[in-house]
C-alpha cells in the first residue's frame, strides 16, 4: 500500500518533462563533462603506440588474439559473451571500456589500482593473450615505426640482447629470466610498465557517444521543456524509479553511474563463478602486484590514489563483493553481472525487483550496508519503464 501511495505521488511529479526542481539537481549530478578526446588522426605518439598494442594479434600466443578480440570496438569494447575466449576461456564477463578511465579500481574485483597496470596482466595470462613482456618488447623493437613511437614517448629503448625467449610461461617465471641480474630485470619491467601507460593513454580516448539521456540532461540544465519532451515518457518514469523507489542511485551515481566501490548484491553464481571471492581476493592480488601504485614502477607513489591502496585492508565481509559497474552504453553490453549470468536488462531488473535467483545479503557488508538490495516489488510496468530508462544511457 505504501508503495502504491509513493508511486502515486511520483506519477504526479513525473508528468512535468522537466521534473520537479528538487530532483533536477540530483539528476544533473549524472551529467558527463563534455569530454574532448583526440580523434585517431591526432593521436600523440603515446596514444598511437597504445592503439597498436591494443589491436595487434601478432605477439599473442596463438598469433590471432588481441585485446580487441574481447574488447570489440563495435560492441562498446566488450564481446557479448558470459565466458569470454582469449587463447583460452575465462569465467568473468568482459566489461565494456567506454569511460573506463573514470574508475578508481579496475576489474570486477578491483585487483588493479591503475589503468596502466591493468593492461599488463592480460598480455601474460595463458587465458588471454598468452604472450609475455619480452615477446612484446621484441615486437616493438623489430619495427622501426613502433620503436620510434616508444622512444618519442619514453626515451631510450632497453637492450634486448642475451635474453631468454620468455620471462613468463604458463603463469610461472622462466629460469632464464630469473637468472638475469636484478638491474636488467628492472629495466625491462620499467619498459613493460611504459607500454601499459601507452595502452592506458589510448583507453582514455574511449568515451560513449552522446545519448538520448545526455540530450535530456542538457534540456534540464537549460530548463527547456520542448527539448525535454523529446525524451520518452517511459524513460522519464524509469529515471524517477531509479532515483526514488529503486534506490539504484545509491550505488550507481555520478557521470559513470558507479560509486566505484564494491558491494555484495546477493547474486547466486553457478559453475566456476560460484567460487569467485570478488573483492576479497582482489585486494590480495593488488597488494602483491609489483605494478601497483606503491611499487617501484609507479610514477605516483604519493597522492590520493596511492593512499587509497595503502589504506586497503582485507575483511571477510568483502567476500563476494564486486565493483559497481558503470551503466553507460548498457544496451550494447549484454550479458550482465560479473558472471555474465543475465542475458538482458529485463532479467537484471527482475533480479533487483523480485530478487530472482538471489540470496539474502548479510547486513552491513560494503559501504552502505546492503540493506539497499531488498526486493523492490515493482509492477511489471514499472520494471519495463526502468529498462526503457537504462536503454537511453
Ligand atoms: C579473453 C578476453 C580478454 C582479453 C584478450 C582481454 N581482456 Fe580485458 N577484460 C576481460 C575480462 C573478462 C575482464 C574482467 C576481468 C576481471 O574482473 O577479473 C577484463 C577487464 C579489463 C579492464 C578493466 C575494465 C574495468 O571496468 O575495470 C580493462 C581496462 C581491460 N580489460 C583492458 C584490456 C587490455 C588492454 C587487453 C589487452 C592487453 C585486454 N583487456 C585483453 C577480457 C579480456
Ligand atoms: C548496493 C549497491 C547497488 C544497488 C542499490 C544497485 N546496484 Fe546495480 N550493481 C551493483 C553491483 C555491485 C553490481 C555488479 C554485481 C555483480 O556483477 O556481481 C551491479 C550491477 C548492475 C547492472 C549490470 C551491469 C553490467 O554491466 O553487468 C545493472 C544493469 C544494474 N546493476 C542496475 C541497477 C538498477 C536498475 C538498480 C536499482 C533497481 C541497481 N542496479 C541497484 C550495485 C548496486
Amino acid at each position: 500500500m505504501y508503495g502504491l501511495l509513493l508511486l502515486a505521488t511520483v506519477v504526479i511529479q513525473v508528468e512535468d518533462p522537466l521534473l520537479p526542481q528538487s530532483w533536477r539537481e540530483q539528476i544533473l549530478d549524472l551529467a558527463r563533462e563534455e569530454v574532448i578526446v583526440n580523434a585517431p588522426k591526432d593521436f600523440t605518439p603515446l596514444q598511437k603506440l597504445g592503439e597498436e598494442i591494443f589491436f595487434a594479434e601478432e605477439f599473442s600466443g596463438d598469433g590471432s588474439t588481441s585485446c580487441a578480440t574481447c574488447h570489440d570496438p563495435g560492441q562498446a569494447f566488450q564481446d557479448g559473451l558470459s565466458h569470454p575466449r582469449g587463447v583460452q576461456k575465462i569465467h568473468r564477463d568482459t566489461p565494456g571500456l567506454w569511460g573506463v578511465d573514470q574508475q578508481r579500481w579496475f576489474g570486477w574485483d578491483g585487483r588493479w589500482d591503475s589503468l596502466w597496470s591493468q593492461a599488463l596482466e592480460p598480455i601474460e595470462t595463458p587465458e588471454e593473450l598468452d604472450s609475455d613482456r619480452l615477446i612484446l618488447l621484441r615486437w616493438i623493437d623489430q619495427n622501426p615505426d613502433r620503436r620510434k613511437l616508444f622512444e618519442e614517448s619514453f626515451g631510450d629503448f632497453p637492450r634486448l640482447d642475451d635474453l631468454p625467449e620468455r620471462a613468463r610461461e604458463n603463469s610461472e617465471w622462466t629460469a632464464g629470466y630469473q637468472q638475469l641480474p636484478e638491474e636488467r630485470r628492472q629495466r625491462l619491467n620499467r619498459a613493460f610498465s611504459d607500454l601499459g601507460r601507452a595502452v592506458a593513454a589510448y583507453e582514455k580516448t574511449l568515451q560513449a557517444p552522446k545519448t538520448d539521456f545526455d540530450r535530456y540532461l542538457q534540456a534540464l540544465a537549460d530548463e527547456n521543456p520542448q527539448e525535454a519532451r523529446k525524451y520518452p515518457a517511459e524513460a522519464r518514469y524509469g529515471l524517477a524509479i531509479f532515483l526514488d523507489q529503486g534506490r539504484c542511485v545509491f550505488c550507481h551515481n555520478g557521470p559513470a553511474f558507479s560509486d566505484g566501490e564494491f558491494h555484495d548484491t546477493g547474486l547466486i553464481s553457478s559453475g566456476s563463478s560460484s567460487r569467485d571471492s570478488g573483492r576479497y581476493g582482489g585486494i590480495l592480488d593488488l597488494k602483491r602486484s609489483p605494478f601497483n601504485l606503491l611499487g617501484e614502477y609507479s610514477e605516483e607513489r604519493t597522492g590520493a590514489a596511492a593512499d587509497r591502496t595503502r589504506r586497503l585492508r582485507r575483511d571477510s565481509k568483502m567476500w563476494g563483493a564486486f565493483r559497481t559497474p558503470g551503466l553507460r552504453g548498457l544496451s550494447r553490453t549484454a550479458p550482465y553481472f560479473h558472471d555474465g549470468s543475465r542475458a538482458d536488462l529485463s532479467s537484471v531488473i527482475r533480479f533487483y525487483s523480485r530478487r530472482e535467483n538471489a540470496r539474502p545479503v548479510h547486513q552491513g557488508a560494503g559501504h552502505h550496508g546492503e540493506r539497499l538490495v531488498e526486493p523492490l516489488n515493482l509492477t511489471p510496468d514499472e520494471e519495463a519503464m526502468l529498462v526503457e530508462f537504462l536503454k537511453t544511457l
